[in-house]
């Protein structure tokens, strides 16, 4: 192996990794690429020790084996037992997650998720409007961090405009609020799904995923599954898609106001747009990395792995394997990619991609038109934090030429 003083400084994170050091922030770029290049298999001492799967042939071998890999033993360290809410399906196993994927499937599929373009559009141009007079905004705090839970509840659960702030300031909280204030933060987004999903149980179905959550699947032992458990799917499709897409957001923004030069070839070409998003997605893999819990001894890349032992498949780090990316540390809006291992592999793929990615293109065309000459302002550089199994951009500030509001005023 190779030694420390090679790598990231302060931390040896080839035996003493944690997803949540200052050091993995700071370094965020310089420690995945010395994980894939130097050490596939590193660990951690953090929350009973953990192993971090770095190459993506081995982050697709894992999530594609989910009979050694289980998702059961929780999506991060520390989850697994009994007790306590979960999230599903992405902590389930086939087949009991695989009913749940092939009910909700054909509501996330492209075709599904294009019918909601009107609506997102509608959302994005709102966002755009609150500050395009002022020439100057913190475009995560008015608008990544509040667009993909617009999208969720205004488009997908049809909450009126006027009765989502306080939801979605539940929401944020939650997501990234003051680490104190999560845990009532989540209580109170528990209580709004749980709320939600009672009511519509009461009124005719619409057609949409939520039927099929009420109408819910068997569960493990073949049974009619629990109402909790439907509030863990619900909760899950919350979850999976808010502070994923927000970084996605944050990402595009910043892309496009530090290089001109591809912001003109995207004004230009309209054709470069999907390999773009596809590349921003690769770049900003805002899912770090997620759990799996051995259930037979076995070996990863020359790694014993015990039975019982944690996992975490790091989705980022395979982003950023030059075997299957050359110079991945850069952006290359040209770059052709097969799949996109942002969005994991086999069973518990993102459900949620068509979105992220129509969310990101309709945010692209929108800044392209109404913010033309977005540009980074003076200390508005980024300011990342890691939150466990995320990467996440709190803040950007981006100037550019005031405009005029397009639309509606609530
Ligand atoms: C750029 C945005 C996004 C990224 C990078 C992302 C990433 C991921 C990844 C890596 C997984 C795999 C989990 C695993 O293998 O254990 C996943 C699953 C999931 N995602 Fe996304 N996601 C994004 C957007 C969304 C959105 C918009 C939704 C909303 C519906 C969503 C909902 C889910 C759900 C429910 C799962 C669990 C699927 C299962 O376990 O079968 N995601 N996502």
């Amino acid at each position: 192996m190779t030694s420390i003083e090679e790598t990231a400084p302060g931390r040896d994170h080839f035996t003493d990794f944690d997803l949540d050091s200052p050091e993995f922030t700071e370094d965020y770029e310089q420690v995945l690429g010395d994980l894939v290049a130097k050490c596939p298999v590193a660990h951690s001492k953090v929350a009973g020790g953990y192993y971090v799967v770095s190459r993506y042939d081995d982050v697709r071998q894992c999530a594609q084996d989910w009979e050694t890999f289980s998702s059961e033993g929780g999506f991060e360290p520390g989850r697994g037992g009994e007790g306590g809410a979960k999230l599903y399906p992405v902590e389930l196993d086939p087949p009991y997650q695989t009913r749940w994927r092939n009910a909700l499937g054909p509501y996330f599929s492209p075709r599904a998720i294009r019918s909601r373009e009107a609506n997102i559009r509608e959302q994005v141009n709102y966002l755009i409007d609150g500050f395009i007079e002022k020439g100057r905004v913190d475009f995560v705090e008015e608008f990544a961090a509040h667009l993909p839970g617009r999208v969720f509840f205004g488009s997908f659960l049809g909450v009126p405009f006027s009765e989502l702030p306080p939801i979605q300031k539940a929401t944020d909280d939650a997501m990234r609020g003051p680490m104190e204030g999560r845990g009532e933060a989540w209580v109170a987004v528990a209580t709004f799904l749980d709320g939600y999903l009672r009511a519509r149980q009461e009124e005719p179905p619409r057609d949409d995923f939520i039927d099929v959550i009420l109408a819910g699947v068997e569960d493990h032992d073949g049974n009619p599954c629990s109402w909790d458990h439907k509030l863990y799917v619900l909760t899950d499709l919350l979850a999976g898609g808010i502070g994923t897409t927000t970084y996605l957001l944050a990402g595009i923004a910043h892309h496009l106001a530090t290089h001109p030069e591809d912001r003109a070839a995207l004004a230009e070409d309209r054709s470069l747009w999907s390999g773009a998003i596809e590349e921003f997605i690769r770049y900003y893999a805002s899912i770090v990395a997620l759990g799996r819990t051995a259930t037979r001894p076995t070996e990863v890349a020359g790694q014993s792995i015990a039975e019982g032992d944690f996992l975490m498949l790091s989705f980022a780090a395979a982003c950023r394997d030059p075997k299957y990316f050359e110079n991945p540390h850069e952006i290359d809006i040209r770059r052709k990619i097969a799949v996109n291992p942002a969005f994991s592999f086999g069973p518990h793929r993102c459900i949620g991609s068509h979105i992220a990615r129509l969310e990101a293109t309709i945010s692209l065309e929108e800044i392209l038109r109404r913010l033309p000459d977005l540009a980074l302002a003076e200390g508005g550089e980024p300011v990342y934090s890691n939150s466990t199994i995320a990467r996440n951009m709190d803040s950007l500030v981006v100037t550019f030429t005031p405009g005029e509001r397009e639309g509606r005023t609530e």
